[in-house]
């Protein structure tokens, strides 16, 4: 499955300009992409980075990582996801980086999702949703999402987000209105992020393989 993951990240830097400073997300796919951007360092202007992870590879490969507050709007952000379906509608948060994530996403103009074909679904759910929680409301949003969904809230145990906060992956989802959704469990007091990408699904996704897809 990597060759498909680096057969998706190379591919997504037909999408970089020159003079860019680029949006960066974070896993296993955006590595290859990382990787890529690398060796085409001297075309771009920068990087703003969603996660500690991926900054810290930028750095190696001499890639200037900037505050988002100061690169302001950005024209394009490369990011993978853990589900996709035919809308372009994402769950992420795999890796823990989904607030972040979602702000860059947000501050971007096109967002360019890259993929492995196992990612691609009918309907999102059967990846557990993470939703990154603060520490003090995680038995409370807990509560919540069960009666909300009846979905079964797990808390990632151990796993602490680069914001401070805690996860919860809700199992046993079949999330037929993913904007309806997105919406209802951000109301919650307590939630940091929801890890589905509907009301800002993205752009352009990319499925790797020989040759990769674009849709
Ligand atoms: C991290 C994410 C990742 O994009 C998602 O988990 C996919 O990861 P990978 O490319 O390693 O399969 O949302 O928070």
């Amino acid at each position: 499955m990597s060759e498909a993951k680096r057969l998706a990240g190379e591919k997504a830097i037909d999408y970089v300009e020159d003079g860019m400073i680029v949006g960066v997300g974070t896993g296993s796919t955006v590595a290859y992409f990382i990787e890529a951007l690398g060796r085409i360092k001297g075309r771009i202007a920068g990087a703003v980075s969603s996660s500690e992870q991926s900054t810290k590879r930028l750095k190696e490969l001499g890639i200037e990582v900037l505050d988002a507050n100061a690169a302001g709007p950005l024209k394009l952000y490369v990011d993978g996801a853990d589900e996709c379906d035919p809308h372009k509608r994402l769950i992420k948060g795999g890796g823990a980086a989904l607030t972040r994530e979602k702000i860059i996403a947000e501050a971007s103009e096109t967002f360019v999702c890259i993929i492995d074909p196992a990612k691609q679904v009918p309907v999102l759910g059967r990846f557990p949703l993470p939703v990154e929680v603060i520490p003090m409301a995680r038995s409370l949003v807990a509560r919540r999402i069960l009666a909300l969904t009846g979905g079964q809230p797990v808390w990632r145990q151990g796993v602490v987000t680069d914001n401070g906060n805690w996860i919860l992956d809700v199992h046993n989802l079949s999330i037929t209105d993913p904007v309806a959704m997105e919406t209802e469990l951000n109301q919650i007091p307590g939630v940091v992020s929801v890890g589905l990408f509907a009301r800002r699904p993205a752009d352009i996704v990319i499925v790797g393989g020989e040759p990769p897809r674009v849709l």
